[in-house]
């Protein structure tokens, strides 16, 4: 039974929470059952809820969002237990990799180096107080932990190799073709911190998805697969593999949260379909189409004359043939047709759905037994 209480509970008002005072007695309603003051999992919203407080996290709603959070769990991984000392050793010499491999390397490097921050930065500023459900806001919590550790890769790898921090980490203002892709996903950060955006209305929800296809669709979605193929390509060649390995571990992430983020997109769609128009569904592949282009001309800033195996075309057919797998996981037409040229990937995706596939894992997690206090 779906009980409205405004009377009973802490409030979600805007991000501001309202302690307000209990009823005094306990109602007796009209078919002889006792309003307890309880909540039931129907009256959960996505966004906009003001009959749930954020806070009850049980009883659960929408399973799905508990599912992504465990299986979040189960991957738990740190960067730091994936030996470096091979590839320290390939960095170093002269031989095992030419300039135009580094280089494909370093774009990679600085694209996710910073790519990871913006994901991780929109989730606590921009998504999270207006996603209005406490099992959603749960997995938004572990997700934005394993931005976090995505991070901590970049780092531990710029200090593992010796690289030049302040050209990876510049690279999302110095290099044209991440900082346009990266342009595009701040902008929509942008939106929703302006101090008078609100979910409500027509409008408000209608920037909210475009927010969320904005950075699970597109950014996580399209704008990190070429990197995942260029920097997976070396791993096939037994180069760089502990790069390549925490590149597995990153791209298993990314398809929870990709997964997660499209259960979000299309609950938001039937919990309030009046926003879902079709001037807006054109609106929505008109971004997906120039994310595409925007991901082809990054993939050819890495590739200016190709490596053994890939080369700035075949990247052509590979991003509109991703995107085309994005656009209809939300109920949108395929725009392209196109095969995908790297039919490997998906072998390493599904090898990344297994759960004990760690290569070279050289740490165990510390159990409360070998915790010492003093
Ligand atoms: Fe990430
Ligand atoms: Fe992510």
């Amino acid at each position: 039974m779906s009980t409205s209480h405004s009377d009973t509970q802490l409030l979600n008002v805007g991000d501001t929470m309202v302690v307000s005072s209990p009823p005094a007695a306990v109602p007796d309603l009209h078919d002889g059952q006792v309003d307890t003051g309880r909540i039931d999992a129907d009256s959960k919203r996505l966004i906009n809820c003001a009959q749930v407080d954020v806070n009850q996290l049980m009883p659960i709603k929408y399973k799905w969002a508990w599912e992504h959070y465990l299986n979040g769990c189960a991957n738990h991984w740190m960067p730091t237990e994936v030996p470096m000392t091979k590839d320290i050793e390939t960095w170093r010499s002269q031989e095992k990799l030419t300039p135009d491999e580094r280089l494909v390397i370093m774009r990679n490097l600085g694209f996710f180096a910073t790519a990871e921050s913006l994901v991780a930065n929109n989730i606590v500023l921009a998504i999270f107080q207006h996603v209005t459900n406490a099992e959603c806001r749960q997995y938004l919590l572990r997700q934005a932990f394993e931005e976090a550790i995505h991070s901590h890769t970049f780092l531990y790898v710029v200090e593992s190799l010796g690289l030049a921090e302040g050209e990876v980490f510049n690279m999302y203002h110095e290099i044209p073709s991440i900082a346009a892709k990266d342009k595009f996903e701040m902008d929509l950060t942008s939106e929703i911190l302006d101090p008078n955006f609100t979910t409500e209305g027509f409008a408000g929800a209608q920037t909210f998805l475009k927010n969320l296809i904005g950075y699970y669709i597109i950014m996580e979605g399209i704008f990190f697969y070429s990197g995942f193929v260029m920097v997976l390509s070396f791993h096939r060649r037994n180069l760089m593999t502990g790069i390549g390995e925490q590149f597995q571990y990153i791209l298993r992430d990314e398809t929870i949260h990709l997964n997660f983020g499209i259960d979000l997109i299309n609950g938001i769609k039937a919990e309030n379909p009046e926003v879902w128009t079709a001037e807006f569904q054109q609106e929505m592949i008109n971004r997906i189409k120039r994310s595409v282009e925007l991901e082809i001309a990054y993939a050819q800033d890495c590739l200016p004359r190709g490596i053994l195996g890939l080369n700035g075309d075949l990247f052509v057919d590979y991003v509109q043939h991703v995107a085309d797998r994005r656009l209809e996981r939300i109920g949108l037409p395929t725009q392209y047709g196109s095969k995908n040229p790297f039919p490997w990937m998906s072998e390493t995706m599904d090898l990344s759905k297994e759960k004990n596939f760690f290569e070279t894992r050289v740490t165990e997690y510390q159990s409360s037994g070998a915790l010492s206090w003093d």
